[in-house]
């Protein structure tokens, strides 16, 4: 029997590979440069099953033009490029992949905020540039982590990792999130509630774990950043969306506050020039960006899809109704 028809649209490591090579019949975007909707639209055309990135919305269009098309396997955690509704409508399984990045990204955010509160890229620029004379007692000072205030906006897995991480710097830790959490996961977590007005007064480090929904676009925006201490910083490694960048950069200019370290953009990879500048940390989306954790995606990916293939449930379906239904 022919094996079903698959694209997707980048290279995989080898051990996913593997499992969709066994079962399906492949054909991989080898370019880094995504590839062009128009590319994307031709090349699905015959396909059974998609591999894809953050990168490539699964909308209507591109499923009116894939009309057999039975799984979008999505290699993120975030799925907001899917229109679930769409593919729920014509029965099309939608997949991801939570849970195998949520220490990475954590480790991410952290990174982030060791960067920006003690300016290790300025303080890398300066070394590299041949200007550095002498030792001076006043030379790139920061800000202490230690005994400061982490405020956790979403704390679900990688929030809940971030906060872990926060008792080796013996950091007070709040959060805010649409349901409060079991007082004993608080207890064990070292976290305190509170509403958003009160996070954003108290914290000293702002970190962002919420997913990308309609009523979480634009989320920190001027009015939010009016509410933080002119010393705090904004930490964002959950999507750009969530914060409205043109605010940011105004709270930026307007010293409203002290800095932000970025991974993620409203318009990726377009970076907004405003945010190019000293007290701002900015990464190319780089939170689950380890050779382990990208494998682990990359890896989960394909067991959610061949799946399908193999008659069985995928592990990791955004919309399980399609097949609960048939
Ligand atoms: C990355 O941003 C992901 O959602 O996995």
């Amino acid at each position: 029997m022919a094996k079903p028809k698959v694209y997707a649209t980048h290279e995989l490591f080898p051990d996913a590979r593997k499992i969709l090579d066994a079962t399906c019949d492949v054909e991989y975007w080898s370019q880094q440069e995504r590839p062009s909707r128009d590319e994307l639209l031709r090349r699905i055309k015959d396909k059974e099953g998609l591999v894809c990135l953050l990168t490539e919305k699964i909308n209507d269009e591109l499923l009116r033009a894939a009309p057999k098309l039975r799984i979008a396997s999505n290699v993120a955690v975030g799925y907001d490029n899917i229109d679930v509704d769409a593919c729920s409508k014509r029965g099309v399984v939608a997949t991801n992949t939570p849970g195998v990045l949520d220490e990475t990204t954590a480790d991410f955010a952290w990174t982030l905020l060791m960067a920006i509160a003690r300016r290790v890229v300025e303080g890398d620029q300066f070394a590299r540039s041949g200007n550095w004379k002498s030792w001076n007692l006043d030379q790139f000072c920061g800000t202490d982590i230690g005994g400061k205030t982490l405020g956790i906006v979403g704390l679900g897995r990688i929030g809940s990792a971030v906060a872990r991480r926060a008792a080796g710097f013996q950091m007070k830790v709040i959060y805010t999130n649409t349901k409060r959490i079991p007082a004993d996961v608080e207890k064990s977590l070292n976290v305190e509630y509170r509403d958003m007005n009160q996070l954003l007064a108290e914290s000293d480090f702002i970190s962002l774990h919420v997913p990308l929904r309609p009523e979480t676009r634009g989320l920190f925006d001027s009015p939010k950043f009016h509410r933080m201490k002119r010393t705090a910083y904004l930490i964002n490694t959950s999507r750009g969306p969530v914060v409205d960048e043109a605010a940011l950069v105004a709270s930026l200019e307007s010293k409203t506050i002290a800095g932000a370290a970025l991974d993620v953009y409203e318009n990726e990879p377009f970076i907004h020039p405003g945010l190019k500048r000293p007290n701002v940390v900015l990464a190319p989306h780089l939170g689950s960006a380890t050779v382990e954790t990208r494998t682990k995606m990359a890896v989960m990916a394909a067991t959610n899809l061949v799946s399908i293939f193999k008659g069985q449930m995928p592990p990791h379906m955004i919309n399980p109704q399609v097949l609960k239904k048939s």
